[in-house]
């Protein structure tokens, strides 16, 4: 939520603020700002997307060698221009970019109003500004000082870039509860929420701690926490290149991300599987397999796509390794008083490792002594900081906000978690064991199987995208699948669709099916195959549309259903894998069909970093 970025160097700020800023457009897009430094502050910021923002600030003054940018995702006050970051203080001292929630601030800002202050916003972060700018003014104490000062009366969480007009050769960062990165270059200085911006200039990144305080000027970085005790700053190579952030020949990153599912799958699994496909191993779990594979219950804690993998992680781990799976919306889990024993292994799924309920629920089940494993996506972000152990899943970078890639290599996370630990606990003989090893590693080739249907699926895509209701269904493992196809059509298209079990639909959803209804069917050959066929002659029976997705060469579904989609043979464990990659591509068809913005949907944003 909120993407920030900044620079101090010799080089002119606004073009690297504006490049920086359309990396983190991923974050938030309802607004734009940027504050450009010199021997003035020149502020520019405005309603709507980065390319609104250049045109509002062409012809302008532009030059700065320092500079901070925002793009928003809006918590407090609608967005508007007014509402758009940088936020500059009432006297014109402080300016400000902020990424996150100040909860207390309808009490801090009664107080400042109480001192005279006149706020112009509807902000969290308009009071933080003013609340620095107070204690600089009253306190008369250097600018590092009121900003950590006026952090330790700030319940909340924030990333921050804070410039001061009385020292303008330096910015001021802080870090709580939402990311922030510094890249180190020659001379120069980067800062943004995530490494993206960074990458093109240098490498060599410091990831701030939660409570860290920087002051940069473009020769010096100095790091403390809140409490002014010095830090040693840990300057990491990143692992991510330009290739990986850019759409390369694609439409929408989305499709890219489609696109990439085999060689990311791929990814995941390399150096995990030996080179015979008789063994899997996940080194970042290593310490914590006796506690795992005694575990008397996981609990898996995620948010929106990444639940969707923790239910099919629930079901293969139940089924292969034998021990009872909780699936707990992170939101719901933290503030409930879940029963939590040191025996229990929580497992945190997130993309972006940084979905604040999903932080939150995690700090929670540790601080009452269960063991917690993460898998996320991203390298050095703030849950696997927070883990005991951890997979990375190794996708690359996923930019569009829909989910596509992330969430398939989490699957192939999880599956490979269930196949080791079934064959740990003895619930899995070796036979099968190396069996379903084998079956895992053709999943990169069967999605390119898929993927060369995708023309076929564009033509079922344009019979369905004028629908204003959906239906997905879905089976066993494959109940996950159609949540999931009904979130990515739903987050994209705006249609309306929901994802049932299929034997479910009986019991409400049935009602809505006529003849305008399509209704997707994960159908595919296992061990509920007889049961869905049914499920599908009950939705012809009322009109409805089906939309099947089966196995290769099934016949008797082709003779019920008004569209098949075919996907290569496998075992039931890899059918999510599969099955969902063509409700990713009717879901991406169907939204740029009806003129959607694909990448980045209303209201939504990748990373969700409040609560
Ligand atoms: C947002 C994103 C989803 C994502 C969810 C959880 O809603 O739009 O794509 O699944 O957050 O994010 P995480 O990074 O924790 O997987």
């Amino acid at each position: 939520m909120c993407g920030i970025v900044a620079y101090v160097g010799d080089k002119v700020a606004y073009p690297i603020l504006i490049k920086g800023l359309q990396r983190l457009e991923y974050r938030g897009y309802d607004s734009a700002g940027v504050a450009l430094i010199n021997s003035d502050i020149h502020t520019y910021k405005c309603l709507g997307k980065v390319k609104d923002l250049e045109t509002h600030a062409k012809g302008k003054h532009l030059s700065g060698t320092i500079g901070m940018g925002h793009t928003r995702w809006a918590t407090h006050g609608e967005p508007n221009d007014t509402n758009a970051h940088p936020h500059t203080s009432m006297n014109g001292k402080f300016t400000l970019v902020h990424n996150g929630i100040i909860e207390n601030y309808a009490h801090l800002k009664k107080e400042l109003e109480l001192r005279g202050y006149v706020f112009q916003s509807e902000t969290d972060t308009e009071v933080l500004v003013n609340l620095i700018e107070n204690i600089y003014q009253e306190q008369k104490v250097d600018a590092e000082i009121a900003v950590r000062l006026a952090l330790s009366k700030v319940i909340g969480a924030y990333g921050l870039v804070i410039s001061c007009t009385e020292e303008k050769e330096q910015l001021i960062a802080a870090r709580k509860g939402s990311p922030l990165v510094i890249g180190v270059g020659d001379h120069e200085y980067y800062l943004a929420s995530d490494a993206s911006p960074i990458v093109e200039y240098t490498d060599q990144v410091i990831y701030m701690n939660d409570e860290d305080v920087a002051i940069i000027t473009k020769d010096d970085l100095i790091l403390k926490n809140i409490q002014n005790d010095a830090q040693k700053p840990k300057i990491q190579k990143v692992e991510l290149t330009i290739d990986e952030i850019d759409k390369g020949e694609y439409e929408h990153f989305m499709l890219k991300e489609i696109h990439e599912q085999p060689s990311s799958i791929g990814d995941t699994f390399r150096g995990r599987i030996s080179i015979d496909k008789t063994k899997i191993f996940l080194g970042g779990i290593i310490d914590v397999m006796p506690k795992l594979t005694q575990a008397k219950r996981i609990i898996i804690v995620a948010c929106g796509t990444s639940w969707h993998a923790a239910m099919v992680g629930e079901y293969l781990f139940e089924e292969y390794a034998r021990i009872p799976v909780e699936v707990e919306y992170a939101s719901e889990f933290r503030y409930r008083n879940p029963v939590i024993n040191a025996d229990d292994v929580l497992i945190a799924i997130s993309q972006s490792g940084e979905t604040a309920d999903t932080l939150a629920a995690i700090k929670m089940a540790k601080k009452q002594g269960a063991t917690i494993v993460g898998i996320c996506n991203v390298v050095g972000s703030s849950i696997p900081r927070e883990t005991h152990a951890g997979v990375y899943t190794h996708a690359g970078p996923e930019i569009g906000v829909a989910s596509t890639k992330a969430f398939t290599s989490q699957v192939t996370v999880l599956t490979m978690m269930a196949f080791m630990l079934g064959r740990k606990r003895g619930s899995l003989y070796d036979e099968l064991y190396k069996q379903l090893i084998q079956e895992l590693t053709l999943v990169p080739e069967k999605i390119k199987h898929i993927l060369r249907s995708e023309q076929y699926i564009k033509d079922i895509a344009e019979t369905y995208k004028d629908a204003s209701n959906s239906l997905y269904l879905g089976r066993g493992v494959l109940f996950p699948v159609a949540l999931e196809g009904a979130l990515k059509l739903k987050e994209i298209s705006y249609i309306h669709a929901e994802g049932y079990p299929a034997a479910e639909m009986k019991h409400g959803p049935i009602a809505l099916i006529d003849e305008n209804m399509p209704v997707f069917v994960l159908a595919t050959k296992d061990k509920s195959y007889e049961k869905i066929v049914s499920n599908i002659q009950e939705v012809k029976a009322r009109n409805g549309k089906v939309i099947a997705v089966v196995t290769e060469g099934d016949q008797t579904i082709k003779k019920l259903a008004d569209h098949v989609i075919e996907v290569p043979d496998c075992h039931e464990s890899v059918a999510p894998l599969l099955t969902v990659i063509p409700l990713q591509i009717v879901s991406y068809y169907i939204a740029v069909m009806r003129g959607c913005n694909v990448d980045q949907p209303r209201n939504l944003a990748k990373s969700v970093t409040v609560e």
